[in-house]
């Protein structure tokens, strides 16, 4: 079947036609179409994403791409509509949301709803896959920019969540550390950009909670380390590199080295966990999805332990791991197959 999917839930406004098959032993996935139009311009200028403009943007956006996709003309190429209900920005999905109720109407097809996690979650599907036999039981760890948590994956719908954050989330603990830098928003490419350049045995920033029992991620701790640091290094500066904001009067000298040690410090914590899970409970794979997975320090170093440990790796490429409709095609596809319905209504809290 095929399913035109709407995904309005944070700073893109996407949508993707998917043709989806098989069962839930073995979906298949292939994306027809896929339109993304990102925000990311007008919201660097605040540092973050602003609520209202994003719900503006998306309904400013959702006609214009409609008509990218095929507008009308996909209306006898559609079996039904899949729309994301949570989690993310309350008016931003409340846009997608109406848009899909409004086209499923006038189509006369069938809604689905789905969730934004499990999409990322299922995002490795619309890479061509092995048989799905040979990964589960799997770690996976879904990173973006609002969630980070560690599940222990049986099937693709039977799953727990070992571990989350305590505070901020990965990508959350990029962006504000971007902040700190004075990087433009969105922070994880930007630092991964300077990381690149930088020594990452420069700073020796903590890895916090990683002798901790448990699975879960603090990352709080190492944004105000860096704070410190910075504090430190400028000293009387301080007060000018802060008032300084955007006008880049001041600059870091070591940014380069500042940026790849912090990189380093995240990502090493997220590795220490995952591999520990996958060692603990002998998985056949570690998979990481969302947009912190778009890092190449991350999806490397995570490719390089499934090696060692030899097991699968899954991770879908960069372009379906930020945000994207196709992956959320393929949620609601899922939760047809597991005959799991979602109220059709904006969900801001939605876990997995
Ligand atoms: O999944 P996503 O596109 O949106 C949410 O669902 O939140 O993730 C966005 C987050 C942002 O915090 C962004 O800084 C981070 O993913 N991100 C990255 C990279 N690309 C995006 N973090 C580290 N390295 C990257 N290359
Ligand atoms: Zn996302």
């Amino acid at each position: 079947m095929r399913l035109l999917a709407v995904e309005t839930s944070c700073d893109e406004t996407a949508l993707a036609l998917v043709e989806c098959s098989e069962d839930l032993e073995n979906p298949r996935f292939k994306v027809l179409r896929s339109v993304v139009a990102s925000q990311i311009p007008l919201h660097r200028r605040f540092g973050g994403v602003v609520p209202s403009l994003a719900k503006r943007e998306h309904l400013k956006n959702l006609p214009i791409i409609f008509r990218k996709i095929g507008g009308e003309s996909l209306r006898d190429k559609t079996d039904a509509v899949v729309v994301t209900v949570g989690p993310g920005l309350e008016p931003a999905l409340w846009t997608g949301i109406e848009f899909a109720k409004s086209l499923a109407k006038r189509w006369k097809k069938p809604l689905i709803g789905a969730s934004h996690l499990q999409g990322h979650l299922y995002s490795f599907l619309l890479e061509p896959q092995e048989n799905l036999e040979d990964v589960f039981p799997s770690a996976a760890l879904v990173v973006s920019g609002g969630h980070t948590i560690l599940l222990l994956l049986q099937s693709l719908v039977k799953y727990k969540k070992l571990g989350e954050t305590r505070d901020d989330a990965a990508g959350e603990a990029f962006d504000k550390a971007a902040r700190l830098l004075r990087l433009p928003y969105p922070g994880g490419p930007e630092i991964e950009k300077a990381a690149k350049k930088g020594n990452p045995k420069a700073v020796a920033f903590p890895r916090p909670m990683i002798h901790d029992k448990n699975y879960d991620f603090s990352f709080s701790g190492l944004k105000t380390s860096l704070l410190y640091y910075l504090k430190q290094s400028f000293k009387a500066d301080w007060k000018e590199f802060n008032k300084n904001y955007g006008q880049n009067k001041i600059k870091l000298e070591n940014l380069n080295d500042v940026a790849a040690s912090f990189e380093q410090a995240l990502v090493d914590s997220l590795v220490y966990k995952t591999v520990k899970a996958a060692k603990e409970f002998k998985v056949k794979s570690i998979g990481v999805s969302g947009g912190v997975a778009a890092n190449s320090l991350l999806r490397n170093s995570l490719r390089k332990e499934s090696k060692k440990l030899d097991i699968a790796f899954l991770s879908a490429s960069k372009r379906w791991n930020t945000d994207n409709a196709a992956m959320i095609a393929v949620a609601g596809y899922i939760n047809f197959l597991n005959r799991k319905r979602l109220k059709i209504e904006a969900q801001p809290n939605l876990g997995l």
